[in-house]
């Protein structure tokens, strides 16, 4: 696939959405044209979804099925497409979401996550993964504090900060599985510094000159 994929993750309350639009902005100056979508969601039937997810109490293996059912629609009717025409689609939350938030969150067992992933991301050309994931990396007693201010709280964001340690030990295992995937930001300093250090990051794997 000639595409860019993109994906950014986090725990809640790091700040991805503002220097997402940003990095959007960023590849249009250079000719691009960029797919700006999020997870779960991107799709009508993904974005129900999504609704149940937040909002529906649920165990967690069908929270993990919900958002791979979610993924499978997005990457057949968005993702894939634009890849295939060549575009650049930046992600708001991916697969590393799932391993941290119901892997590591909820403690939904790995390898059964694994078997998903390759099931719904599988092809005869491999297994689809973003050529580059943003991590903007945060502790959770930040995160909380920041998400103090915020307005009514979600099924994820509300959860304790116990929950968003073991988010980040997610994060972490799938980073060091992978390390040349990722970009790991420090999210703790000023959106100035943040932005900077993301483009940076871009600039660095070859994606923005
Ligand atoms: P988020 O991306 O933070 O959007 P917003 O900024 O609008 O709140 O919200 C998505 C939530 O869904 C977030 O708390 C993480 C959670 N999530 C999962 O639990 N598993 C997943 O696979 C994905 C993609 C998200």
């Amino acid at each position: 696939m000639s595409g860019t994929f993109i994906s950014f993750e986090g725990i809640d309350g790091a700040g991805k959405s503002t220097h997402i639009e940003s990095l959007r902005q960023a590849f249009q100056a250079q000719g691009r044209v960029v797919t700006l979508t999020r997870e779960p969601g991107g799709t009508p039937l993904a974005e129900q979804l999504r609704t149940l997810v937040l909002n529906a109490p649920m165990d967690a293996m069908t929270e993990a099925l919900l958002v791979f059912a979610a993924r499978r629609d997005h990457l057949c009717q968005v993702i894939r497409p634009a890849l295939l025409r060549g575009e650049v689609v930046l992600c708001d939350r991916f697969t590393d979401a799932t391993f941290a938030y119901q892997g590591g969150g909820r403690g939904f067992d790995w390898n059964v996550l694994t078997q998903l992933e390759s099931w719904v991301q599988g092809s005869d050309a491999g297994l689809l993964q973003p050529d580059l994931t943003i991590w903007f990396d945060l502790p959770a007693e930040v995160a909380a504090q920041r998400l103090a201010t915020a307005r009514t709280p979600d099924r994820f964001e509300s959860q304790s900060r116990p929950f968003f340690e073991q988010v980040i030990a997610g994060y972490t295992r799938r980073f060091s599985a992978q390390p040349q995937r990722f970009a790991r930001i420090d999210a703790n300093q000023s959106p100035d510094q943040v932005g900077s250090a993301l483009h940076i990051a871009l600039q660095k794997s070859g994606h923005l000159p």
